[in-house]
């Protein structure tokens, strides 16, 4: 089966919690293969690009402020179906859709500090991974921050 390549987020608020451990743990434990990752914080421009598709709901403002309030840790993950497959593992965007043993429901009942992002399609994960990623995958001995 083909590999795919997702984008895994730990937000701001799982950052705070130390929470990241303990998320690579799941992931790991679940057979999927980590094959980047990086420690940042989001600025306004980068966390607008980021975000377009959310430009204009009226929860756009308090998105942008959570998403540059603290580092982020990014996982760049493969395995077949990692798309689908990570989406899963994190859980509903909604707080009461949240199934029980998925990273939101186990540890966030807010809509907003949700603790983890993960790209919802093909065309996302490709373009999360460029913005986030950049070049890094094929560029040794540099320090991409
Ligand atoms: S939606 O409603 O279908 O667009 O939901 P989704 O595609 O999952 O993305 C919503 C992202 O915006 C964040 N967010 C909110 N969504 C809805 N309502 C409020 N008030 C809100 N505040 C923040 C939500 O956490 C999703 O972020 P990501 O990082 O994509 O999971």
């Amino acid at each position: 089966m083909i590999s795919e390549r997702t984008l895994l987020m730990v937000k701001p608020d799982g950052v705070r919690r130390s929470l990241v451990g303990l998320i690579i743990t799941r992931i790991e434990q679940k057979g999927l293969e980590i094959s980047n990752m990086r420690m940042f914080r989001m600025d306004d421009a980068f966390a607008r690009i980021f975000y377009a598709e959310h430009n204009g709901r009226d929860y756009f403002a308090a998105l942008l402020s959570f998403m540059t309030s603290g580092p982020v840790v990014a996982l760049e993950v493969e395995s077949p179906n990692a798309i689908a497959l990570v989406r899963t593992a994190i859980g509903a965007t909604r707080p009461e859709e949240r199934l029980p043993g998925t990273i939101r429901a186990d540890f966030s009942i807010q809509l907003t500090e949700n603790v983890v992002h993960a790209s919802a399609s093909p065309t996302d994960a490709e373009r999360e991974l460029a913005l986030v990623f950049g070049d890094s995958r094929t560029t040794l001995g540099t320090v991409h921050n």
